[in-house]
């Protein structure tokens, strides 16, 4: 049985346009790393933190709180240390504090006997996402942990269902450099929404979940959209409108926010229109002097995995 392991623990989008706190998906080739170490000293100490200014405090972080979580959930006889090297950015909308939760929950896991299941691990990762947004939502979680696709049933009890791969779709994910805290963008949210937004919604999200069963491309293209959240979070997010008119001018056929944003993310079923697409708005944003940070990726990233 190691007592050490090195974790990758990939970037993620939630809400997805169509379900806000209900689904998300792994992105591949960017993502944070961690050390998980097994120490007699209980609970968790931080030993190092590379890339970002976070506290080391394990009260005061989002890993220290998912693996005291996890070690008081399982009873564990040990304590562990942990290194986090940041990748992704905090603030950026694609899963930071997500990474830290479920990558720790996800090393001890790989230190126990006898391994607990993902649906008990994205429960723990879910405390510590709680310190960072005030909220226990899993929809970066759980792709972080799952990979691929989740949608999210239920949080009481949590159920989690892994969807079926979106294997020919593309992604750009774009990330203009200003940091939205997901606790503000929560904030501003209005309490209650109108039925008939609700019902469109509804309508919306189903029929995501269909078009990957029978993979319906027409009516992925149109379930694609957010009446809920997007109209108010969009205002967080500079030049958002602009920036989706460029995605469809580039043939992309979705676009939205990915999580709380700021960053945004775009579909297509070409990379090459990916490709022209974060091109033609990074060169947008520079223009406007603000600088951005674009990933393409497939979505059939891989949740956390073992790298040493
Ligand atoms: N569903 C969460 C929100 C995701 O949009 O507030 C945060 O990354």
């Amino acid at each position: 049985m190691k007592n050490e392991v090195k974790i990758y623990c990939p970037a993620t989008v939630a809400n997805v346009s169509c379900g806000f706190d209900t689904l998300g998906f792994a992105l591949e080739g960017i993502g944070d790393e961690m050390v998980v170490r097994k120490v007699t000293k209980p609970g968790v100490t931080i030993t190092a933190i590379t890339g970002e200014d976070l506290p080391m405090e394990a009260h005061k972080n989002v890993a220290g709180v998912a693996g005291h979580a996890m070690l008081e959930g399982i009873q564990a006889d040990f304590g562990i240390e942990i290194e986090i090297h940041k990748k992704i950015r905090s603030g950026s909308g694609i899963g930071s504090s997500a990474a830290s939760a479920a990558g720790v929950v996800y090393g001890i896991n790989q230190l126990l006997e006898t391994p607990r299941s993902n649906l008990e691990l994205t429960t723990y990762a879910m405390k510590g996402e709680a310190l960072a947004s005030g909220n226990e939502h899993a929809d970066n979680v759980a792709p972080c942990i799952y990979g691929g696709i989740t949608l999210i049933t239920g949080y009481n009890p949590l159920r989690i269902i892994p969807l079926p791969p979106m294997e020919t779709v593309y992604v750009g994910i774009l990330h203009p450099h200003i940091k939205i805290a997901t606790k503000d963008a929560r904030a501003i949210l209005p309490k209650e929404v109108p039925l008939k937004d609700a019902i469109i919604q509804a309508q919306r999200l189903a029929g995501f979940v269909a078009s990957l069963y029978e993979w319906d491309k027409q009516l992925f293209v149109e379930s694609i959209q957010d009446v809920l959240v997007e109209p108010y979070r969009k205002q967080l997010i500079p030049h958002f409108d602009a920036i989706k008119v460029l995605s469809e001018q580039h043939g992309c056929i979705a676009f939205g926010i990915s999580g709380s944003g700021p960053s945004m993310f775009a579909f297509a079923f070409a990379k090459a229109h990916i490709e022209t697409y974060l091109t033609a708005s990074k060169a947008y944003y520079k223009q406007q002097n603000l600088a951005v940070d674009t990933y393409a990726s497939r979505i059939r990233g891989m949740g956390c995995m073992q790298i040493d």
